[in-house]
């Protein structure tokens, strides 16, 4: 088969490697890539967000299968344009339609999915500018931490947690005047939830589901989870506190529902479903939904799935999902991300990475490299992802640390402290 990945990250060269131990594999192309992707496939300089441009691409190189990454084409449609197009109808694309995709592109949408089957999650309300007056009564009643979150897509900025009742009247009606563009246009207010933080990721075709290994990431810049919220940090799967008790309230109570409800509300979905929890005692609640795999949870997840992954998809695609066994090493995976020094501000890009052949026992994902003549340089805020395996989480940790300290750009940035509060 002729697989075709979109996007250009870590999570995007996780899929191509992964893919690339498939006996049903016979070519990867990703678009667009990036230094790492190519050591399993050829990079194609196209935008995913160029519609008509994955076409062509799709025809040109005979593609049997698209495996999206990002969200954005998928809340854009580009499940919906390939069922549309004679040409491209019978290709199947790994990921929801754009009605599914809502469940990570509308706040308000995923609430009313939640609450409709008693998914458990924050309570919450929504608001928009011809109810702002209303929104900032509910603010005056709540007691902090108030929870504001932009109904749309705000490249991970449209969440916001304040601790001062008049800053949050203040950003909440600066979000409703476009703080994030159309994405504030409505306004989700929640309540707190107060707890430790996992994510669960389900393969569905909207009728069965198979449940990956569970991960956690670690979003914030500075150790010991202080200062500003990235696309994460580092990584670990499986997760020590997470055991069969309450995998089985997350199966009871999210999981299935979730399920039943894509098959119910006709979502047309047939992709990754990830479930961002929160355990509050013992009980766990829905932060978010995402229609895709995480960035960098994907880097310890696929490590320590040991299914061919291609023959899932293919599984998965021709609603056979219930004929596949998911098997998962026992092994303990831990990722580091090393960034830009700056992200998630400004940083600078176009830095030569050396030490690549000093690294033994790790698994380098790359997520912003790019090739540039003989040299791999830095050209993103997430540079690469140094994934290694263990008996725990922590002698993992000790090898990606290692590693870490041998890879070398200027001003390299990095968490020692992947787990520090398991
Ligand atoms: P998101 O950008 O949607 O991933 O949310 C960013 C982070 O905000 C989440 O990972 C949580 O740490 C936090 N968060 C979101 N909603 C809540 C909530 N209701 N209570 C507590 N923390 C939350
Ligand atoms: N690491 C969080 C995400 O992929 O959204």
């Amino acid at each position: 088969m002729n697989i075709l990945i979109l996007g250009s990250g870590g999570r995007e060269h996780t899929f191509a490697w992964k893919i690339s131990q498939s006996s049903l594999c016979n070519q990867i192309y990703i678009a667009p890539g990036n230094a790492g992707t190519q050591q399993h496939g050829t990079n194609v300089a196209i935008n995913p967000m160029d519609f008509e441009a994955v076409k062509k691409l799709t025809i040109d190189k005979n593609i049997n299968l698209v495996l999206v990454g990002p969200e954005a084409p998928l809340v854009a449609g580009i499940y919906d344009f390939f069922k549309k197009d004679a040409d491209l109808q019978d290709i199947p694309v790994i990921g929801p339609s754009a009605k599914g995709a809502q469940l990570e592109g509308s706040k308000a949408f995923s609430k009313a999915f939640m609450a409709k089957r008693n998914i458990p999650t924050a309570g919450y309300r929504e608001f928009t500018q011809a109810t702002i007056q209303e929104g900032l009564a509910y603010i005056n009643q709540q007691t902090p931490p108030i929870v504001l979150k932009a109904d749309g897509l705000a490249a991970g900025k449209g969440v916001l947690i304040l601790n001062d009742v008049e800053e949050a009247k203040m950003e909440f009606s600066a979000m409703l005047d476009g703080k994030f563009g159309a994405a504030s246009e409505k306004v989700v207010i929640e309540d707190f939830l107060d707890g430790i933080e996992f994510s669960v990721f389900v393969l569905t075709d909207g009728k069965d589901y198979k449940v990956l290994p569970i991960a956690k990431d670690y979003k914030r810049i500075g150790e010991a989870d202080t200062g500003l919220n990235t696309g994460g940090m580092g990584a670990i799967s499986p997760v020590p506190f997470v055991d069969e008790v309450l995998m089985q309230k997350v199966t009871q109570r999210i999981i299935i529902p979730t399920v039943k409800g894509i098959a119910a509300d006709e979502l047309d979905y047939k992709g990754f479903v990830f479930i961002g929890l929160i355990k509050v005692g013992d009980e766990p609640y829905v932060i978010e939904y995402n229609c895709r795999m995480g960035d960098p949870e994907t880097e310890v997840v696929l490590p320590r799935l040991e299914n061919d992954l291609l023959e899932l998809l293919v599984a998965l695609a021709e609603g056979k999902l219930n004929e596949i066994d998911i098997k998962i090493s026992e092994k303990a995976a831990t990722t580091i991300m090393l960034v830009s020094g700056g992200y998630p501000e400004t940083y600078e890009k176009g830095k030569v990475i050396t030490g690549f052949n000093k690294v033994t026992d790790s698994i380098l994902f790359h997520a912003g490299t790019k090739q540039a003549g003989d040299d791999i340089v830095t050209n993103g805020g997430r540079v690469l992802a140094i994934t290694s395996y263990g008996d725990d989480f922590k002698s993992a940790l000790a090898i990606s640390n290692k590693n870490a300290n041998l890879i070398e750009f200027d001003k390299k940035n990095y968490r020692t402290d992947i787990g520090f509060d398991l």
